[in-house]
């Protein structure tokens, strides 16, 4: 298991050799100071022997003078390795953040249905700043606490055989608990950090439903709910900060003990004159850097564990592979036309395998007609929308545009042809100009005017604080319903597809909204290849066709006047919404 998360450390090596000239600078720093430190050492026996012992000034001005020019250089060297491993650490840190994002923007669809966004979102801040900590301190802080073990032992070894010994003996008593602990520490920290997330992603949902939440007046039992997150958060986080506090205990305890013993042997052999008083005041040193060094690791080595959990954690989500892809050889899409098939599509939703979201599916839409796709809630129109987009791909049968199948098509390149007007748009918290020109950023803003008058959006546009500047809140919380539309379709003009797939919202709106948001659309659908998911009579007469679907399935398809005669659910439907409706508009 451990050796299993540092291969996956190892594989962070990729990001860090992108940077080998910083990396070279910062080994050399690493090093220099490393072996500054240890020489320091040799200044504290000159200064014992050759200043107190021998009685000489001078050379006790000049050991100390070793000692300030020893200081000058260590500082120096910790100046630059500081600089450049924390740099190191940032931009690495930047880098893996970028291509995780990179990654996930280009996913399919339903792998964020299945996984909470508040835990993907954790896995971007939290997950690559511990990566950031652990390559621009940890991970520097461990190697330079290894060379300075190894030299030191090297030294103890050369000044005093019988002491080292000691201290040998001390290392498997000291390594031991540390590395039971480590295990126990480690498992608690991927825990705390899931349970963090658990609590960031729960406040992150509340807040967005804070109408909801209040409207029911559920503020007491949810922040019930929000303090079982917390306090389990915190119970976790307890029991680690427990277990780390008592692998530092064990150590500390463990490396002084061994110290004072090394003092009291040593200073029988000072005092039987087996070794000078400078010399075991360098051994001293040494063995404090020795001991030092290992308390340093025991003590990073729980975060460099709790690293490799990040690390292991945000490469798995590298390796995720969309489903949704290009082919090897994608159709030009300049070859294919704008007619719409589909063939015995069959589909299921990932996440209810168990359920057909569309059975046996058949649909035409000839190059410039429309179609309206009428039938009960939950009957798989928007479904449709989805599966021409390529969110997801079918269980059975086919998709085509212009007599290609989508999959054989760049999803970009399919996805450029269409301009989807949501049920419920979607907005960005950005300005007005912004989210018109979603589709096409580089559009001119004479462009972006002219498709929101022609989106019938242009005058309330102008009556906003700062007319095409003004901000819209997050998703749009600022506009009313008919204004969101009308943005919507103001952004679909401006795209100017090939293919438009209308949703057409179900909340009434006021006659004067919906008259506008009517001709908006009309002038949208001219020319263009159109499905149109219609609630509303107007919208329905206007169609080529109408497609009524229940339960998944197509059930019956002609003009207003059939199916009136063929269909008995197109007729009921007919009385009881599209009736209503147009009788509001009127
Ligand atoms: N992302 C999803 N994951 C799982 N099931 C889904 C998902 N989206 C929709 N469904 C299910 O698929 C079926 C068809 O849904 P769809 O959204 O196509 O209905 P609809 O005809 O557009 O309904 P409405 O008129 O209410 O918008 C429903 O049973 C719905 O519960
Ligand atoms: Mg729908």
């Amino acid at each position: 298991m451990a050796s299993k998360n540092y291969s996956v450390l190892l594989k962070l090596g990729d990001y860090l050799l992108n940077y080998k000239g910083t990396l070279v600078a910062a080994s050399c720093a690493l090093i220099f100071t490393a072996g500054v430190t240890l020489a320091m050492g040799q200044g504290v026996r000159l200064l014992i022997d050759e200043g107190f012992i021998a009685g000489s000034t001078d050379k006790l001005n000049s050991a100390a003078l070793f000692i300030v020019g020893v200081a000058v250089l260590m500082a120096i060297g910790t100046y630059t390795r500081f600089y450049l491993v924390s740099w190191l650490g940032e931009r690495v840190s930047a880098d893996i953040r970028q291509s995780v994002f990179d990654h996930l923007i280009s996913l399919h669809p339903s792998y964020f249905e299945e996984n909470r966004s508040g835990e993907i979102m954790s896995r971007l801040t939290t997950d690559t700043t511990l990566l950031q900590s652990v390559i621009g301190s940890s991970a520097s802080m461990a190697l330079r606490s290894f060379l300075t073990f190894i030299g030191g032992l090297i030294l103890l070894l050369i000044t005093n055989l019988k002491l080292t010994l000691f201290v040998l003996a001390g290392v498997p008593i000291v390594l031991i608990p540390i590395m039971l602990y480590g295990r126990r520490v480690r498992s608690l920290s991927r825990k705390s950090q899931d349970t963090i997330a658990d609590v960031g992603s729960h406040a992150g949902e509340i807040i967005q439903q804070i109408k909801t939440v209040q409207s029911y007046t559920q503020e007491d039992n949810e922040r019930l709910a929000f303090a079982g997150h917390v306090e389990g958060a915190f119970d976790i986080a307890r029991s680690r900060i427990k277990q780390r506090a008592m692998l530092i205990a064990v150590v500390i305890s463990l490396i002084f003990s061994a110290i004072a013993a090394m003092l009291w042997v040593g200073g029988n052999d000072v005092i039987s004159g087996v070794m000078t008083g400078g010399e075991l005041g360098a051994f001293v040193f040494y063995a404090i850097v020795v001991a030092g060094s290992v308390a340093t690791i025991s003590e990073v080595i729980g975060e460099v564990q709790r690293a490799a959990g990040a690390a292991e954690r945000l490469l798995e989500l590298l390796a995720i592979e969309s489903l949704i892809t290009a082919p090897d050889t994608p159709t030009d899409i300049c070859d294919t036309s704008s007619k719409i098939e589909f063939k015995g599509v069959t589909f299921h939703y990932p996440s209810r395998p168990d359920t057909a979201a569309l059975t046996d599916l058949n649909l035409t839409v000839d190059q410039g007609m429309s179609l309206a796709l009428v039938g009960p809630s939950g009957a798989g129109k928007s479904t449709v929308f989805e599966l021409l987009q390529r969110f997801y791909d079918t269980d059975q049968g086919r998709v085509l545009l212009g007599n290609t199948d989508v999959r054989q098509l760049k999803p970009q390149d399919l996805r450029s042809q269409l301009a989807v007007v949501a049920q419920q748009p979607t907005l960005f918290s950005g300005d007005v100009m912004h989210n018109i020109r979603y589709g096409k950023p580089d559009a001119s803003k004479d462009d972006v005017i002219s498709a929101a008058k022609a989106a019938n959006a242009h005058e309330f546009i102008e009556q906003l604080p700062d007319g095409y500047h003004s901000y819209l809140g997050e998703q749009g919380v600022r506009l009313s319903g008919g204004q969101r539309q009308r943005l919507a379709i103001a952004r679909a003009i401006l795209k100017d597809p090939k293919v438009l797939l209308l949703d057409e919202a179900t909340s009434a709106l006021d006659a004067e909204s919906e008259h506008r948001v009517q001709l908006a659309l009309a002038n949208l659908m001219r020319g263009r290849t159109t499905i149109i998911i219609a609630h509303r009579l107007a919208t329905i007469r206007n169609a080529d066709s109408i497609a009524v679907l229940e339960g998944g399935q197509l059930v019956a398809q002609g003009t207003h006047e059939q199916l009136l005669d063929t269909s008995s659910l197109y007729k009921r439907l007919s009385k009881l919404q599209f009736q209503e409706r147009s009788n509001a508009v009127h």
